[in-house]
Parts: C-alpha cells; sequence; structure tokens
C-alpha cells in the first residue's frame, strides 16, 4: 500500500486498508521481526488481567493473536468478544476461533470506538499493539467508549510499541523499526511499505504515557509500565466500583 502525501495515516480508510493487506503476512512477520518478543508481549497483555471476569473483550483484535494466552488465563469456556474492523483480519480471527473451537467466542467486524454491546458488558478488556493507530481525538472516544463497555470493578490492559526514552535505546530501536522490520516485511509480503508504517505510527504515538491522562480523565484509575528498556509501554487500569 502507497500512502499519497495528502492521506491521512488515522483515517478509518487508511487503516482498514493497511491492516487487510498486512493481514497476509502479519503473524509471521510479527514472529520473526520481533525475535519472538511479541508473543512474550501478548503474554504480558494479558496476564496483567488474568484475575478479571470471565466477560472478555479483546479490542483491535487482529486475527485474534492473544487467544491462546486467553485461554491460558480464563479456560476454554471463556465468553470473549474480538473486536476489530478490517473483515480480512476478522476472518482470521473466526479461523482461529473455530480452530480452537470456542463455543463462546464471537467475532465482531466493528468500530473499537462504537463496540455494539450494552452499557457495563465486560470484566475484562485487552489489546495487544491496538492503541498506536488512533488519533488523539479517536483516543479520547475510545476511553470514553471503553468506559462505558465495562463494569464498575472491571480492569483493562494495553500494551503498544513505544519509543523509548532512553536515548542510547531509541536510536538502535528505531532503525530496528523503521529498517528491520520492513525488510522482514519485504521478504513475506514481497512489500515493505505498510511495515514502514509501523515507525510513523509509532513515532506519533510516543508511548502509552502520553495517552494515560485519557484514561484518567475517562473515570478510570490507571497506571503506566516500562517494558523492556521501554521499547514497549503498558497501561494497567481499573474502573472504580
Ligand atoms: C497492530 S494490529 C494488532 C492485532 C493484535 N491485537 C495483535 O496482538 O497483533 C492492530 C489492529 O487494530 C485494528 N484497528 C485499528 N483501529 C481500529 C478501530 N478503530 N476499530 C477496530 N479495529 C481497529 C486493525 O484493523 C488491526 O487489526
Amino acid at each position: 500500500m502507497s500512502e499519497s502525501l495528502t492521506e491521512d495515516i488515522h483515517s478509518e480508510r487508511f487503516v482498514k486498508l493497511l491492516f487487510d493487506e498486512m493481514s497476509k503476512s502479519y503473524g509471521i512477520v510479527n514472529l520473526f521481526s520481533s525475535l519472538g518478543f511479541a508473543y512474550f508481549w501478548r503474554r504480558v497483555t494479558v496476564r496483567a488481567v488474568r484475575m478479571g471476569g470471565p466477560m472478555v473483550c479483546d479490542v483491535m483484535a487482529g486475527g485474534g493473536e492473544c487467544l491462546c494466552h486467553a485461554i491460558s488465563a480464563y479456560g476454554r469456556d471463556l465468553r470473549i468478544d474480538l473486536v476489530d474492523w478490517s473483515s480480512v483480519m476478522c476472518g482470521k480471527a473466526q479461523a482461529n476461533v473455530d480452530r480452537r473451537q470456542l463455543k463462546n467466542a464471537r467475532v465482531l467486524e466493528e468500530n473499537a470506538l462504537t463496540i455494539p454491546v450494552n452499557d457495563a458488558s465486560y470484566d475484562t478488556v485487552y489489546s495487544a499493539f491496538g492503541l498506536k493507530t488512533l488519533s488523539s481525538a479517536e483516543m479520547e472516544k475510545f476511553s470514553v467508549e471503553l468506559y462505558r463497555v465495562m463494569k464498575p470493578g472491571g480492569v483493562f490492559s494495553f500494551l503498544e510499541f513505544s519509543v523509548p526514552r532512553s536515548a542510547w535505546i531509541r536510536r538502535p530501536f528505531r532503525l530496528y523499526v523503521e529498517y528491520y522490520v520492513p525488510f522482514i516485511g519485504q521478504i513475506f509480503l514481497g512489500n515493505p511499505d505498510n511495515y514502514r508504517m509501523l515507525w510513523r505510527y509509532t513515532k506519533a504515538f510516543g508511548s502509552c504515557r502520553s495517552v494515560l491522562s485519557n484514561f484518567e480523565a475517562a473515570g478510570f484509575d490507571v497506571e503506566c509500565r516500562d517494558l523492556f528498556l521501554g521499547t514497549a509501554t503498558q497501561l494497567v487500569g481499573r474502573k472504580p466500583e
């Protein structure tokens, strides 16, 4: 996917098309480019809320890459909604659900900013690598929507690639995300452009610290954690009773 100079990289059209295209190679590129860390970080995402209740939502779920960790945390009978707006990603998520024979899992092809469920539906919400494509205005709407769909006492965990605070770490990390990840993308997708977007989104996002105030303003108790020298950050929060 080549972006035009005027294209808004946060627009619905752009993000959907990007992930529709990337879905073909997403899992394998993720695995190789992160040297296995993506698996570890997804586990960290889910484990942070494993004490949460049994109505779970994986938001911006992609192809359901976190499902294996959700099953370890909550068992095979978990009731889970996987929400993503990319139809191709949702197709992969549905195949993933079917292969694992999860009877209480639903794949919802929907916008994370307007999840079609009642107020106070979920005990537990998580997302791995989902936040970075949201613009500032969308982040504000998302935190309000999250507050609406979560039960009082419910918990959430969001983890995202981040720009490390230390300059010593930032430089090699930037080289890794800006050049190494697209190189792996080129090998598997034959097109590095989509994976080049990762650095653009990461640079614009900064870290979870930059969006923490959105979730506080929405009414959550929330903390930000640094992971692996700040190359990823995590928000862990709770809706007060
Ligand atoms: C980087 S992928 C992460 C997928 C998965 N959570 C993982 O662990 O790899 C981000 C996903 O968020 C989805 N997404 C981005 N913005 C969205 C929105 N507003 N509503 C629903 N899905 C969204 C994209 O379609 C994409 O599948």
